[in-house]
């Protein structure tokens, strides 16, 4: 007898260029209306024919939806209009979009025949975060850049004086976030797992601005050390003195919900020190600190900011053998932008 439920499949797919948080949260409420979560993952040339080139490469795409904590299977090259051979390929029961109308080259609804079929299932877009605003955001570097015709994207800015510490989810920066961010938000991404007595202790710190494959290859190697991941945040006061420019392009919240999204990271500190302390250790029971292969700057006291693991013996240098900084992501979007 049948006397276990069948369990409820379910589809999503998408161009998933620049992944933000607004995916990652599109994913979450797809995989919360089912037991199983297949996202199927557009190529370049389909994205290129209907809405022209992506930023970034479908085989950096498919890595970085398959880094969502959400998913279960990633589906590479998935058809830009869904089909309903494509559910029943995968034993779909249902697709899942936002609510937003998706149109193909054509003008054409891209979901018409599964919304015909009564296999469609929305959910509410989140507000305030879109690959559009990214790059507005990252365009917005370039103003002083041609205007004053040096090497530096330059853009003047304007101080605020509560610079990533109040809630305001605006970038002090780039100023132009219109996320509302809650503490709700935060709960939903949130593991809310606490490490076992025996678990290792892996602790890193960053930016972790515009969240990417670089820090997904990091993050990997990151867990592969120990058995429970804690991931620092620098505020974006930090961020902005040893990055300059307008950075971060994500403010700190912002920059919290995408490392949250990702499946190797257990547990975040929202304004992380830049110098990892002997308190922060023993707080959080690190037994290991580590950083990538990026150059990394002194505190303003001069001091190396993992100086106090080194000398614990409990530092480790990894090499996520990726060469991706969000620098060259804004490099990317502006040089597209160029070719336009
Ligand atoms: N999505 C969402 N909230 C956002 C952005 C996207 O819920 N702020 C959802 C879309 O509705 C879709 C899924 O994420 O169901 C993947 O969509 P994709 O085709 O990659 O996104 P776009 O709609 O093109 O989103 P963006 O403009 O940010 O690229
Ligand atoms: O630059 P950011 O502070 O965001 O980097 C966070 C961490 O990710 C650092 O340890 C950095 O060295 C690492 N990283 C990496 N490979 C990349 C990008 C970042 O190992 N391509």
């Amino acid at each position: 007898s049948e006397s276990r439920k069948k369990s409820v499949r379910v589809w999503c797919d998408g161009c998933f260029d620049i992944v933000h948080f607004g995916h990652a949260n599109a994913l979450r409420q797809a995989k919360a209306l089912g037991d199983y979560l297949i996202v199927g993952v557009h190529t370049d040339e389909e994205i290129s024919k209907h809405k022209g080139p992506p930023v970034f490469s479908e085989q950096e795409r498919y890595k970085m939806v398959r880094g969502i904590k959400w998913i279960d299977e990633v589906i590479e090259a998935a058809p830009y209009v869904t089909t309903i051979e494509t559910l029943d390929k995968y034993d779909c029961d249902f697709c899942v979009h936002g609510d937003d109308i998706s149109v193909g080259a054509d003008g054409v609804d891209t979901y018409h025949l599964v919304k015909k079929c009564g296999r469609y299932k929305e959910i509410s877009r989140t507000a305030g975060v879109s690959t559009t605003d990214l790059v507005g955001r990252m365009l917005l570097m370039t103003r002083g850049h041609f205007s004053r015709g040096d090497r530096e994207y330059y853009v003047e800015k304007e101080r605020s004086s509560s610079m990533g510490l109040d809630a305001q989810a605006r970038s002090p920066y780039t100023g132009c976030s219109q996320f509302l961010p809650t503490t709700q938000k935060i709960i939903q991404f949130s593991e809310g797992k606490e490490p076992k007595p025996t678990d290792k202790i892996v602790y890193v710190a960053g930016a972790f601005d515009l969240f990417h494959v670089g820090h997904l290859d990091f993050l990997e190697k990151a867990r592969q050390e120990g058995d429970f991941l804690i991931v620092g945040l620098h505020t974006d006061l930090e961020v902005n003195q040893y990055k300059g420019s307008n950075y971060p392009i994500m403010n700190l919240h912002e920059r919290v919900l995408s490392v949250l999204a990702c499946k190797y990271v257990s547990e975040v500190v929202i304004g992380a020190p830049y110098s990892v302390t002997f308190d922060l250790m023993k707080h959080f029971r690190v037994d290991l600190v580590c950083h990538g292969m990026t150059t990394l700057k002194n505190d303003t006291n001069g001091v190396n900011p993992y100086a106090v693991p080194k000398r614990l013996g409990k530092f480790k240098l990894l090499d996520s053998c990726n060469t991706m900084t969000t620098e060259k992501i804004v490099e990317r979007i502006i040089r597209n932008r160029l070719e336009f």
